[in-house]
């Protein structure tokens, strides 16, 4: 049996959107930090049929089935029996899929012996989920052309920058990504001004991170965040992902910053918003968002590292 966790890493520049092709390639780049609190669990051991079990419960997952078909076409892996387990909301916008395929790709990587380098697993984790590309590496990590594998930017302690998760559903998301991202693509009259605007949000923010500067950070990220929603509601049929808690929370949110507080939010496809901060600020935005209505649970996180065994 091998064993490997992985992190979920949000997106300061989101993407949203797929290039044609069969590889689950991004349309544009994109720039994350690896969080540490948040851990996918997985282990594979060798067995003659796949079987799959995900919290505990025997699951079909058909994205990780087309995933492990396409990677035979190529590797030599067995039949595999896949066990993972998240320590937080599973398809809820946490990105339990980009620490999954992380992890899933570490751990059979090690156990098939493949002997594929971090760069590698993470082209391969792409074409599960174009996010999980990204979790492979730990701290400020970019994925761009032209290989679209991702790599490490800057490790956590360049920046040790602080995140509050606040979750206000623990449902699963009603549409996926891809299912989104191909709607917007298609139908959104804005697609295109999307695709632009986010190249040039992405070296901004590569250079505020270089040079730390929280403030020009706060702008570019939330910027990135509500152009990606706002292409998601001018999508034919509309996708909204928030609930009014997350409405009030980005009030909140705002409040605090208007008042001096080094804090910004960030939201992916669902309804949780994850507030970045300052480490000095962690105490005072966290009681902040403790007294908002409908918050069910907050998650404090620093930066985390990449994908690694833990046992073989
Ligand atoms: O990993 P995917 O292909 O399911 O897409 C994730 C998309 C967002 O989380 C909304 C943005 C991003 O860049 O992570």
């Amino acid at each position: 049996m091998t064993t490997a966790i992985a992190h979920p890493n949000i997106a300061l520049i989101k993407y949203w959107g797929k290039a044609p092709g069969p590889l689950n390639i991004p349309a544009s780049p994109s720039l994350s930090i690896t969080l540490d609190q948040l851990t996918t669990t997985t282990s594979v051991t060798t067995q003659s049929h796949d079987r799959f079990v995900l919290n505990g419960m025997e699951a079909d997952d058909p994205k990780v089935a087309a995933w492990l078909t396409n990677l035979r076409t190529h590797l030599d892996i067995p039949g595999l029996s896949i066990e993972t387990t998240n320590n937080f909301p599973t398809g809820a916008g946490l990105a339990s899929s980009a620490s999954g395929f992380a992890a899933l790709i570490t751990a059979i990587n090690a156990h098939c012996k493949l002997g594929l380098d971090a760069t590698a697993c993470s082209s391969l984790a792409r074409q599960g989920s174009g996010s999980a590309a990204r979790s492979l590496f730990g701290g400020f990590v970019e994925l761009r052309a032209p290989e679209w594998c991702a790599t490490p930017l800057f490790d956590a302690a360049h920046w040790p920058l602080s995140v509050i998760i606040a979750v206000t559903d623990t449902g699963r998301k009603a549409i996926s990504s891809s299912v989104g991202m191909e709607r917007s693509r298609t139908t959104s009259p804005y697609y295109p001004a999307w695709i632009t605007q986010t190249g040039v949000l992405f070296d901004e923010a590569r250079e505020a991170i270089r040079l730390r500067n929280f403030s020009v950070l706060t702008r570019l990220s939330e910027r990135s965040t509500l152009d990606m929603h706002a292409l998601m509601l001018s999508s034919q049929p509309p996708l909204l992902y928030w609930n009014g808690v997350s409405v009030a929370l980005m009030h909140r949110i705002t409040a605090l910053r208007e008042s001096g507080v080094p804090v910004f939010f960030t939201i992916d496809a669902g309804p949780q918003i994850k507030a970045v901060c300052l480490p000095e600020a962690m105490d005072v935005v966290e009681s902040a968002l403790r007294e908002v209505d409908g918050v069910r649970q907050l998650v404090r996180t620093k930066l985390g590292s990449g994908a690694r065994v833990v046992n073989d």
